[in-house]
């Protein structure tokens, strides 16, 4: 039996070639960016149980890795430090150390190699004991101004260091603007700004706070600056101010939960929009596939290309390297 429909979109999709040939998004090397782990141990890189096949890496094993990963085909890379204890304070003042080791790290990589592109991120959960991004203020509040401030000078720091991008993941008001001016002022007119505009309040960066070792005793609360999960308009007014303020990408974090407002940003605004795919999101694949629930790389690559069809040019993911060795 067969009707005559008019309309029989199977055509295409039940031929291998063009079905192919008709494949609207396609993931490519070029739109990874990989979030590395820095440790200022200097023996073995260190793995974070939570994020399997991810590690910290000691600087002076860094070089050779990302000559490694640059060979696969990647070619940018987010560092994040984990440092001793023993260095951070209440305001995370080791930022602001010029010999701290994410403008170290830089200048080996950079010395070493080009055709890279290092982006640092700017925030001072990675050095403060309270694990907080800004410095409190007497009523133990995230103290916008004050930490605007130290990311500013932070900018200047990272950019004499050699980074090409400072990315700045804290969400305090006026901070685009604030770095922008101080990098201009230095002379620093090559540094961009890719800015963590719409980085909502998430349970998936639990694995990221293990890794850079910012977790404390008691759950870090951060919604008094990071976005409300429901809250779609003020991400939107985030991205706005972000865009107004100077920042060359803006970016929407986490990823595939927020895909609403990566294909938002993609539509309103000129500028590339970049997307984080987060530790959580990483894991939560990881933990599947280990059950034998999920085929984890069939799913990685699925939940990356929706989230570049959704309007994302470039993907910030921890499946960066694995995800290299099959497209
Ligand atoms: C903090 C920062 C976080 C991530 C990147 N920068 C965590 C947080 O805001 O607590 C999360 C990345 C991830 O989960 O992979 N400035």
């Amino acid at each position: 039996m067969s009707y005559e429909f008019l309309n029989r979109p199977r055509r295409l999709r039940d031929h291998p070639v063009l079905n192919s040939m008709t494949t609207e998004t396609h993931l490519s090397k070029s739109d990874l960016v990989l979030p590395v782990f820095v440790t200022e141990s200097d023996e073995n890189p260190v793995p974070i149980p939570s994020m399997p096949e991810i590690f910290r890496w000691p600087v002076n094993l860094l070089t050779e890795k990302i000559v490694e990963w640059k060979s696969l085909g990647i070619r940018a890379f987010a560092l994040f430090p984990h440092i001793d204890e023993s260095k951070k304070d209440a305001k995370g003042s080791e930022i602001l150390n010029p010999k701290s080791l994410v403008y170290q790290a830089v200048r080996q990589v950079k010395d070493a190699l080009d055709d890279i592109a290092l982006i640092a991120d700017l925030a001072l959960d990675p050095y403060t004991l309270h694990g907080q991004d800004g410095i409190l203020s007497e009523d133990a509040r995230v103290d916008n101004d004050p930490t605007v401030e130290v990311l500013a000078e932070a900018a200047v720091l990272a950019a004499q260091a050699g980074y090409d991008l400072v990315a700045p993941s804290d969400m305090m008001d006026g901070r685009v603007q604030k770095i922008r001016e101080r990098l201009e002022a230095e002379g620093f007119i090559h540094t961009g700004i890719i800015s963590y505009s719409a980085k909502f309040s998430s349970s998936y960066y639990g694995p990221f706070r293990d890794a850079v070792g910012s977790k404390t005793d008691s759950p870090v609360d951060k919604s008094g600056y990071q976005l409300c999960p429901a809250n779609f308009r003020e991400a939107c007014r985030e991205l706005a101010l972000d865009a107004s303020e100077g920042a060359d990408i803006l970016m929407v974090k986490p990823a595939e939960p927020y895909l609403d407002v990566i294909s938002h940003a993609r539509d309103t605004f000129d500028l590339p929009i970049a997307a984080y795919q987060v530790s959580g999101e990483y894991s939560r694949l990881w933990a599947a596939h280990m059950q034998g629930w999920l085929d984890l790389d069939k799913c990685a690559l699925e939940s990356l290309v929706s989230i570049k069809r959704a309007g994302a040019d470039l993907i910030f993911t921890y499946f960066a390297e694995r995800i290299s060795k099959l497209i």
